[in-house]
Protein backbone atom coordinates (compact mmCIF):
# COMPACT_ATOMS: atom_id res chain seq x y z
CA UNK A 1 0.00 0.00 0.00
CA UNK A 2 1.59 3.43 -0.77
CA UNK A 3 0.61 6.45 1.31
CA UNK A 4 0.45 10.13 0.90
CA UNK A 5 0.80 12.94 3.56
CA UNK A 6 -1.33 16.57 2.79
CA UNK A 7 1.15 18.88 4.21
CA UNK A 8 -0.30 22.01 2.10
CA UNK A 9 -2.08 25.29 2.96
CA UNK A 10 -1.32 28.47 3.82
CA UNK A 11 -1.73 27.91 7.86
CA UNK A 12 -3.36 31.29 7.88
CA UNK A 13 -5.00 30.31 11.22
CA UNK A 14 -1.55 29.70 12.94
CA UNK A 15 0.19 33.42 10.98
CA UNK A 16 2.74 34.73 12.42
CA UNK A 17 4.22 31.22 13.37
CA UNK A 18 3.59 29.97 9.56
CA UNK A 19 5.53 33.29 8.07
CA UNK A 20 8.61 31.21 8.07
CA UNK A 21 7.51 27.62 7.88
CA UNK A 22 4.32 25.82 7.23
CA UNK A 23 1.49 24.17 10.05
CA UNK A 24 3.13 20.82 9.72
CA UNK A 25 6.51 21.93 10.46
CA UNK A 26 5.39 23.73 13.97
CA UNK A 27 6.83 22.14 17.10
CA UNK A 28 4.22 19.50 18.86
CA UNK A 29 6.04 19.54 22.22
CA UNK A 30 9.45 18.17 21.15
CA UNK A 31 9.15 17.23 17.45
CA UNK A 32 7.90 18.62 14.58
CA UNK A 33 4.12 18.12 13.78
CA UNK A 34 4.68 15.74 10.28
CA UNK A 35 6.43 13.56 12.48
CA UNK A 36 3.47 11.95 13.96
CA UNK A 37 1.31 11.46 10.83
CA UNK A 38 4.42 9.52 9.24
CA UNK A 39 5.10 7.73 12.53
CA UNK A 40 1.66 6.28 12.66
CA UNK A 41 2.17 5.09 8.82
CA UNK A 42 5.52 3.61 9.48
CA UNK A 43 3.98 2.26 13.00
CA UNK A 44 1.37 0.33 10.56
CA UNK A 45 3.96 -0.64 7.89
CA UNK A 46 3.82 1.61 5.55
CA UNK A 47 7.26 2.23 3.36
CA UNK A 48 6.28 4.27 0.81
CA UNK A 49 5.40 7.76 1.34
CA UNK A 50 4.69 10.65 -1.10
CA UNK A 51 4.80 14.18 0.50
CA UNK A 52 2.46 17.07 -0.61
CA UNK A 53 3.41 20.85 0.18
CA UNK A 54 3.58 23.86 -1.03
CA UNK A 55 6.91 24.94 -3.79
CA UNK A 56 8.08 27.24 -0.56
CA UNK A 57 7.57 24.57 2.28
CA UNK A 58 8.87 21.44 0.21
CA UNK A 59 12.74 22.19 0.60
CA UNK A 60 12.12 22.76 3.84
CA UNK A 61 10.82 18.80 4.20
CA UNK A 62 13.29 17.75 2.63
CA UNK A 63 15.73 19.16 4.94
CA UNK A 64 14.30 17.39 7.51
CA UNK A 65 12.31 14.41 6.21
CA UNK A 66 15.50 13.79 3.27
CA UNK A 67 14.53 10.49 0.95
CA UNK A 68 13.49 8.66 4.17
CA UNK A 69 16.43 5.55 3.31
CA UNK A 70 18.08 6.50 7.13
CA UNK A 71 14.43 5.43 8.18
CA UNK A 72 14.46 2.71 5.58
CA UNK A 73 11.85 4.33 3.61
CA UNK A 74 10.99 6.24 0.71
CA UNK A 75 9.70 9.58 0.38
CA UNK A 76 8.76 11.23 -2.76
CA UNK A 77 7.74 14.88 -3.13
CA UNK A 78 5.13 16.62 -4.64
CA UNK A 79 3.89 20.02 -4.87
CA UNK A 80 0.48 20.95 -4.57
CA UNK A 81 0.18 24.69 -6.05
CA UNK A 82 -2.87 26.09 -5.25
CA UNK A 83 -4.99 25.27 -2.03
CA UNK A 84 -7.31 23.28 -4.30
CA UNK A 85 -8.56 20.72 -1.75
CA UNK A 86 -7.79 17.58 -0.12
CA UNK A 87 -9.23 15.02 -2.58
CA UNK A 88 -6.57 16.88 -5.89
CA UNK A 89 -3.60 14.81 -3.59
CA UNK A 90 -4.62 11.92 -5.95
CA UNK A 91 -4.53 14.02 -9.10
CA UNK A 92 -1.10 14.52 -7.83
CA UNK A 93 0.40 11.67 -7.16
CA UNK A 94 -1.59 9.54 -9.72
CA UNK A 95 1.61 7.99 -10.92
CA UNK A 96 3.02 7.55 -7.37
CA UNK A 97 0.20 5.87 -6.93
CA UNK A 98 -0.11 3.54 -10.37
CA UNK A 99 -2.14 0.50 -9.47
CA UNK A 100 -1.95 -0.01 -5.83
CA UNK A 101 -4.00 0.90 -2.70
CA UNK A 102 -3.31 4.01 -1.38
CA UNK A 103 -3.65 5.56 2.27
CA UNK A 104 -4.16 9.39 2.62
CA UNK A 105 -3.31 11.59 5.73
CA UNK A 106 -3.52 14.48 6.79
CA UNK A 107 -0.03 16.40 7.55
CA UNK A 108 -1.89 18.50 10.58
CA UNK A 109 -3.73 15.08 12.37
CA UNK A 110 -2.18 13.94 15.75
CA UNK A 111 -3.08 10.30 16.61
CA UNK A 112 -1.94 8.43 19.48
CA UNK A 113 -2.93 4.98 21.02
CA UNK A 114 -4.75 1.71 19.66
CA UNK A 115 -4.04 -0.65 16.66
CA UNK A 116 -6.79 0.82 14.71
CA UNK A 117 -4.93 1.84 11.71
CA UNK A 118 -2.67 -1.27 11.48
CA UNK A 119 -5.53 -3.80 11.49
CA UNK A 120 -7.51 -1.53 9.32
CA UNK A 121 -5.40 -1.70 6.68
CA UNK A 122 -4.24 -5.01 7.17
CA UNK A 123 -8.13 -5.83 6.97
CA UNK A 124 -8.37 -3.35 3.91
CA UNK A 125 -9.12 -5.61 0.55
CA UNK A 126 -11.27 -3.25 -1.48
CA UNK A 127 -13.35 0.00 -1.36
CA UNK A 128 -12.87 3.08 0.86
CA UNK A 129 -11.89 2.60 4.81
CA UNK A 130 -12.52 5.73 6.81
CA UNK A 131 -12.88 6.40 10.63
CA UNK A 132 -15.17 8.01 12.66
CA UNK A 133 -14.78 10.03 16.62
CA UNK A 134 -17.07 11.35 18.84
CA UNK A 135 -16.00 15.07 19.06
CA UNK A 136 -17.90 17.94 20.64
CA UNK A 137 -18.19 20.19 17.55
CA UNK A 138 -18.43 17.77 14.52
CA UNK A 139 -19.76 20.61 12.21
CA UNK A 140 -15.89 21.50 11.93
CA UNK A 141 -15.38 18.44 10.46
CA UNK A 142 -16.63 16.02 7.86
CA UNK A 143 -19.53 13.97 9.37
CA UNK A 144 -20.55 10.59 9.10
CA UNK A 145 -24.12 9.61 10.30
CA UNK A 146 -25.28 6.19 11.38
CA UNK A 147 -27.95 4.24 11.37
CA UNK A 148 -28.89 1.25 14.18
CA UNK A 149 -26.72 -1.11 12.78
CA UNK A 150 -23.83 0.80 12.77
CA UNK A 151 -23.28 1.10 9.00
CA UNK A 152 -22.57 4.41 7.60
CA UNK A 153 -26.40 6.87 6.49
CA UNK A 154 -25.02 10.20 5.29
CA UNK A 155 -21.65 12.28 5.04
CA UNK A 156 -22.02 15.95 4.75
CA UNK A 157 -18.67 18.44 4.65
CA UNK A 158 -18.78 21.14 7.94
CA UNK A 159 -23.12 20.40 8.33
CA UNK A 160 -24.71 23.42 10.13
CA UNK A 161 -26.51 21.49 11.72
CA UNK A 162 -24.80 18.03 12.26
CA UNK A 163 -27.05 14.69 12.09
CA UNK A 164 -24.47 13.08 14.37
CA UNK A 165 -21.37 14.13 16.64
CA UNK A 166 -19.10 11.75 14.75
CA UNK A 167 -16.55 13.34 12.81
CA UNK A 168 -14.41 11.93 9.84
CA UNK A 169 -10.66 12.27 10.92
CA UNK A 170 -7.69 13.08 8.38
CA UNK A 171 -6.81 9.49 7.81
CA UNK A 172 -8.90 7.40 4.51
CA UNK A 173 -7.53 4.38 2.85
CA UNK A 174 -8.38 3.54 -1.04
CA UNK A 175 -8.05 1.49 -3.22
CA UNK A 176 -7.30 2.20 -7.11
CA UNK A 177 -10.05 3.85 -7.56
CA UNK A 178 -9.63 6.99 -5.93
CA UNK A 179 -7.65 8.23 -8.79
CA UNK A 180 -10.71 8.08 -11.20
CA UNK A 181 -13.36 9.23 -8.79
CA UNK A 182 -11.03 12.43 -8.20
CA UNK A 183 -10.87 13.12 -12.00
CA UNK A 184 -14.35 13.02 -12.08
CA UNK A 185 -15.11 15.47 -8.70
CA UNK A 186 -16.37 19.01 -9.34
CA UNK A 187 -15.03 21.85 -7.16
CA UNK A 188 -17.38 22.90 -4.13
CA UNK A 189 -18.70 25.68 -3.00
CA UNK A 190 -15.14 26.70 -1.49
CA UNK A 191 -13.37 26.24 -4.67
CA UNK A 192 -11.89 22.70 -3.49
CA UNK A 193 -11.80 19.25 -4.58
CA UNK A 194 -13.81 17.81 -1.46
CA UNK A 195 -12.07 14.52 0.55
CA UNK A 196 -15.96 14.09 1.61
CA UNK A 197 -17.70 13.95 -2.07
CA UNK A 198 -14.67 10.62 -2.65
CA UNK A 199 -16.26 9.15 0.68
CA UNK A 200 -19.84 10.04 -0.72
CA UNK A 201 -19.10 8.57 -4.11
CA UNK A 202 -17.92 5.12 -2.67
CA UNK A 203 -21.07 5.26 -0.45
CA UNK A 204 -22.91 5.67 -3.04
CA UNK A 205 -21.33 2.63 -4.92
CA UNK A 206 -21.90 0.81 -1.11
CA UNK A 207 -17.94 0.14 -1.01
CA UNK A 208 -17.61 2.45 2.34
CA UNK A 209 -16.63 0.84 5.48
CA UNK A 210 -16.40 3.11 8.51
CA UNK A 211 -14.29 2.51 11.42
CA UNK A 212 -15.48 3.89 14.88
CA UNK A 213 -12.11 4.65 16.98
CA UNK A 214 -12.89 3.73 20.11
CA UNK A 215 -13.51 6.30 23.05
CA UNK A 216 -10.09 5.78 24.65
CA UNK A 217 -8.06 6.62 21.40
CA UNK A 218 -6.93 10.17 20.70
CA UNK A 219 -7.41 12.40 17.92
CA UNK A 220 -6.19 15.69 18.08
CA UNK A 221 -5.45 18.87 15.53
CA UNK A 222 -3.43 21.25 15.68
CA UNK A 223 -4.96 23.87 13.27
CA UNK A 224 -4.95 26.87 15.69
CA UNK A 225 -2.58 28.64 18.15
CA UNK A 226 -4.89 27.10 21.06
CA UNK A 227 -4.87 23.29 19.70
CA UNK A 228 -1.80 23.75 18.98
CA UNK A 229 -0.97 24.43 22.51
CA UNK A 230 -3.54 21.55 23.62
CA UNK A 231 -1.92 18.95 21.32
CA UNK A 232 1.67 19.68 23.16
CA UNK A 233 0.29 19.45 26.36
CA UNK A 234 -0.70 16.46 25.95
CA UNK A 235 1.60 14.53 23.97
CA UNK A 236 4.30 16.15 27.24
CA UNK A 237 1.53 14.75 29.52
CA UNK A 238 1.59 11.44 27.85
CA UNK A 239 5.41 11.29 27.02
CA UNK A 240 6.78 12.28 30.70
CA UNK A 241 4.64 9.52 33.29
CA UNK A 242 5.03 6.44 30.41
CA UNK A 243 9.12 7.52 29.61
CA UNK A 244 8.13 6.90 25.70
CA UNK A 245 7.82 9.06 22.82
CA UNK A 246 4.52 9.87 20.46
CA UNK A 247 5.85 10.04 17.27
CA UNK A 248 9.03 8.53 16.61
CA UNK A 249 10.26 8.09 13.36
CA UNK A 250 13.39 6.39 14.40
CA UNK A 251 11.76 4.32 16.69
CA UNK A 252 8.75 2.91 14.46
CA UNK A 253 11.59 1.90 11.69
CA UNK A 254 13.53 -0.11 14.65
CA UNK A 255 9.86 -1.84 15.94
CA UNK A 256 9.21 -2.41 12.00
CA UNK A 257 12.85 -3.50 11.46
CA UNK A 258 12.89 -1.58 8.48
CA UNK A 259 16.15 -0.72 10.00
CA UNK A 260 18.69 -2.77 12.40
CA UNK A 261 19.55 -2.58 15.59
CA UNK A 262 23.31 -1.17 14.28
CA UNK A 263 21.84 1.06 11.74
CA UNK A 264 19.41 2.77 14.40
CA UNK A 265 22.62 3.23 16.64
CA UNK A 266 24.58 4.87 13.78
CA UNK A 267 21.85 7.23 13.25
CA UNK A 268 21.38 8.21 17.02
CA UNK A 269 25.66 8.33 17.82
CA UNK A 270 25.26 11.05 15.03
CA UNK A 271 22.78 13.38 17.16
CA UNK A 272 23.20 16.43 19.26
CA UNK A 273 23.34 15.69 22.87
CA UNK A 274 19.81 15.93 23.37
CA UNK A 275 16.88 14.45 25.65
CA UNK A 276 15.57 12.65 21.99
CA UNK A 277 18.91 11.39 21.97
CA UNK A 278 18.41 10.43 25.20
CA UNK A 279 15.51 8.62 24.88
CA UNK A 280 16.33 6.54 21.56
CA UNK A 281 19.28 5.58 23.35
CA UNK A 282 17.17 4.26 26.28
CA UNK A 283 15.27 2.48 22.86
CA UNK A 284 18.46 1.02 21.68
CA UNK A 285 19.39 -0.34 25.39
CA UNK A 286 15.77 -1.91 25.75
CA UNK A 287 16.06 -3.47 22.37
CA UNK A 288 19.58 -5.07 22.74
CA UNK A 289 18.60 -6.12 26.25
CA UNK A 290 15.53 -7.94 24.54
CA UNK A 291 17.16 -9.83 21.43
CA UNK A 292 19.85 -11.05 24.89
CA UNK A 293 16.48 -12.82 26.18
CA UNK A 294 16.10 -14.13 23.19
CA UNK A 295 19.30 -15.40 22.16
C1 LIG B 1 -10.62 18.32 6.44
C2 LIG B 1 -11.75 17.53 5.79
C3 LIG B 1 -12.75 17.08 6.85
C4 LIG B 1 -12.04 16.30 7.94
C5 LIG B 1 -10.87 17.12 8.52
C6 LIG B 1 -10.03 16.28 9.48
O1 LIG B 1 -11.09 19.53 6.92
O2 LIG B 1 -12.34 18.34 4.80
O3 LIG B 1 -13.75 16.28 6.26
O4 LIG B 1 -12.96 15.96 8.96
O5 LIG B 1 -10.00 17.57 7.47
O6 LIG B 1 -8.97 17.02 10.03
P1 LIG B 1 -10.17 20.88 6.85
O7 LIG B 1 -8.92 20.56 7.60
O8 LIG B 1 -9.93 21.13 5.40
O9 LIG B 1 -11.00 21.93 7.50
Amino acid sequence: MKSIILAGGSGSRLYPLTQVASKQLQAVYDKPMIYYPLTVLMAAGVREVCLISTAGDLPRFQQLLGDGSLWGINIDYREQSRPEGIAQSFLIADDFIADDSVVLMLGDNIFSGGDNFPSAMQQFEQGAAIFAYHVKDPERYGVVEFDRFGNALSLEEKPERPRSSYAVPGIYIYDNQVVNIARNLTPSRRGELEITDVNLEYLRRGNLKVHRLSRGFVWLDAGTSSALQEASSYIETIERRQGVKIGCPEEAALVRGFITLDQFETLVAKMPDCEYRSYLTIVAAETRGLEGLRA
